[in-house]
């Protein structure tokens, strides 16, 4: 049987490289590359073609005519665009319209979370979102909660920072918010299962392992490690007034909008406020706003649970996410 042709944008950065695994283990994929012209040369690229993966040169911010060539008889479309570039998306759109893509899926690949100013990146996507609804584009949005990789805190001995990224403990508000996670690693396997399924065109799909609340997380850290983890408590307050410093000192930056530190600032307390204040990232709120629930969709699905990666990091088998670039 003839393989299921997916070209995958993204494969060199984290959702990506992980989307890029799952499909591949699947082994029911015949996946190609869609790189950008100033990225063909780069390493990790020639290692991906010595492995065998087409690479294909395309350009989102050339013409739509010259990339609806480039993505033709693909049956599945795959963008792990970065954050900081889903409007570039605008243009794979049009050339998904044009080329007659069976399904594109568009960078989701986040918490569930409304559009309408809660969160700059989540109303980002949903520019791209509307552009698919208005060129009639068959899709699948797909949204992961929070990677476990980024929701577990320090311990006061060190021993687990070479796996974290988080800089602070703080617990926001009582810390009782339940939040949707999904280990990196799944996120892959969850789309290899969903692009194959009749079920999920044109509809919204969300995946997590567990839903956990931060007091939760620390209680399950404390026991394992026998560790205490010592945490600063932020007020919902304190955690808004953050978020509205944070926004302005984004706005700020006129010279370079881009600047990515004043904009993971944003990133980080926006996510903070959809999940903690507003309990955004909850499978009920997935359900208030259309989604199908993966592991409804797939009972035998076994996902990585949030308990395996915390005895994984405390066994000092953690991997970082972002090495080198954070
Ligand atoms: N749920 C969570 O907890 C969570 C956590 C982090 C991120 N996310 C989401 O995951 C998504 C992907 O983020 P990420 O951090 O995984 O991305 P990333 O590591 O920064 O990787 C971005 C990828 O996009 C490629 N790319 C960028 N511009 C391109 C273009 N014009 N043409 C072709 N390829 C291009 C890059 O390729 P090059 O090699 O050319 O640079 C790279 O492979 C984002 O939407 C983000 O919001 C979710």
């Amino acid at each position: 049987m003839s393989k299921h042709k997916v070209l995958l944008l993204g494969a060199t950065g984290e959702t990506g490289g992980d989307v890029l695994t799952g499909l591949l283990e699947d082994n029911t994929f015949a996946v190609s590359l869609l790189v950008q012209p100033s990225s063909a040369d780069k390493s990790a690229n020639q290692a991906f073609k010595e492995r065998g993966l087409p690479i294909i040169i395309g350009d989102l911010n050339g013409s739509v005519d010259e990339l609806s060539k480039v993505i033709s008889g693909f049956q599945t479309v795959i963008s792990t665009i970065g954050a900081a570039d889903q409007k570039t998306q605008l243009t794979l759109v049009e050339a998904c319209a044009l080329a007659k893509t069976p399904r594109f899926i568009p960078c989701g690949f986040t918490t569930v979370c409304p559009p309408g100013g809660v969160m700059s990146l989540r109303d980002d996507k949903e520019v791209v979102y509307q552009r698919i609804l208005r060129e009639k584009v068959p899709y699948t949005i797909i949204d992961v909660g929070y990677w476990h990789q980024i929701s577990f805190p320090k311990l006061a001995s060190g021993k687990i920072d070479y796996a974290t990224l988080v800089p602070r403990n703080d617990v926001f508000h009582d810390g009782e918010a339940k939040t949707l996670l999904t280990d990196k690693r799944d996120m892959g396997r969850f789309v290899a299962r969903i692009i194959k399924d009749s079920r999920t065109l044109n509809q919204k799909v969300f995946t997590y392992s567990d839903s956990l609340s931060q007091n939760e997380i620390i209680a399950l850290l404390e026991e394992k490690s026998g560790e205490k983890v010592e945490t600063t408590r932020v007020s919902a307050s304190e955690l808004l007034a953050r978020r509205d410093q944070a926004r302005k000192d984004y706005e700020a930056v006129n010279e370079d909008p881009t600047f990515w530190m004043k904009r993971m600032m944003r990133s980080q307390t926006e996510y903070q406020v959809s999940k903690y204040l507003r309990k955004d990232n909850t499978v009920d709120n997935a359900k208030y706003l259309g989604y199908l629930n993966a592991r409804e969709l797939y009972p035998d699905f076994q996902p990585i649970k949030f308990e395996q990666l915390l005895d994984e990091v405390l066994a000092g088998k953690g991997q970082r996410p972002y090495v080198g670039r954070f």
